[in-house]
């Protein structure tokens, strides 16, 4: 016989725990799913794409600042007095007599090179001629020697009476300054011969490696050619290519770099080729 009884019904708990396990199993089948769809569309195994990168902005150029021009600095050419005779810029012509005419330098000391006659001159040019004499040596290997530096009023004096004396007054003139009116007796002045002697105090002495060096290079120590070639009209004297006269290199740069060939045209002086009488 069959068992006819109806069929055993299970507890509602029995029940309420079925439906949450058959819930969860949906959820959990759900999930799955869902997981697994993520993961088939995923690009999966080949690298992350780059992001798309922000185009870069074109740089825009900045614009090339107009440079400010350097002001050159404009040479002052009152910094020194042109008329004290202390001052390294004392012009002394024919037309400008030292003031007194019997100025002594305060500051004379015994220049420490190879010499003629024994030389003076103020400390600063002194100083200035040693080091342009041991230039020409480094850079030459040939040697300078000072013939003729500082001459006080009366040693002056001396010197233009033996060439009045050997050459008469006119062509005196054109070599030798009067008492007063020469750049030896500011001690700041000096005539350069060759050593061993070649040229001395001759035009020649232009040709030399000496008088070629001092030339080109004495500005670097502070040094002008006072009386150059062709300019008797203005400096009164003939060519001097001994003749150095120490300015500072400021001063001697500057005619160096404007082609300024003397004081009397750098200051503005008259020309000075004779005396005033
Ligand atoms: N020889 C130059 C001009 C002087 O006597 O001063
Ligand atoms: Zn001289």
């Amino acid at each position: 016989m069959s068992d006819l009884r109806p069929r055993h019904r299970p507890s509602r708990k029995v029940r309420q725990r079925r439906t949450i396990v058959i819930f969860s199993a949906v959820g959990i089948l759900v999930i799955g799913a869902l997981v697994a769809a993520i993961v088939v569309l995923s690009p999966h195994g080949e690298p992350e794409a780059a992001p798309s990168s922000t185009p870069k902005p074109t740089p825009t150029k900045t614009p090339t600042p107009t440079p400010t021009p350097t002001p050159t600095p404009t040479f002052n050419k009152t910094l020194y007095s042109i008329d004290d005779p202390n001052s390294i810029w004392v012009v002394a012509d024919k037309l400008r007599q030292l003031n007194p005419a019997d100025w002594e330098p305060p500051d004379l000391v015994e220049v420490p090179v190879t010499y003629v006659n024994q030389p003076f001159m103020r400390q600063v040019a002194s100083d200035a001629v040693v080091q342009m004499f041991a230039a020409f040596t480094s850079e030459t290997g040939l040697s300078m020697a000072s013939q003729s530096a500082y001459r006080s009023y009366g040693s002056q004096q001396d010197v233009y009476a033996g060439w009045v004396a050997s050459l008469g007054q006119e062509a005196a003139d054109l070599t030798s300054a009067r008492p007063g009116f020469s750049e030896h007796q500011t001690g700041l002045s000096i005539d350069i011969s060759a050593d061993p002697a070649n040229c001395s105090l001759d035009q020649c002495f232009a040709d030399t490696p000496q008088g070629q060096w001092l030339a080109a290079n004495a500005w670097r120590f502070g040094f002008v050619l006072r009386y150059p070639n062709g300019y008797t009209q203005i400096t009164g004297y003939e060519f001097e290519p001994w003749h150095y006269r120490y300015v500072g290199p400021e001063l001697a740069t500057e005619l160096h770099n404007t082609g300024v060939m003397t004081l009397e045209e750098f200051f503005g002086l008259p020309p000075a080729p004779t005396y005033a009488n």
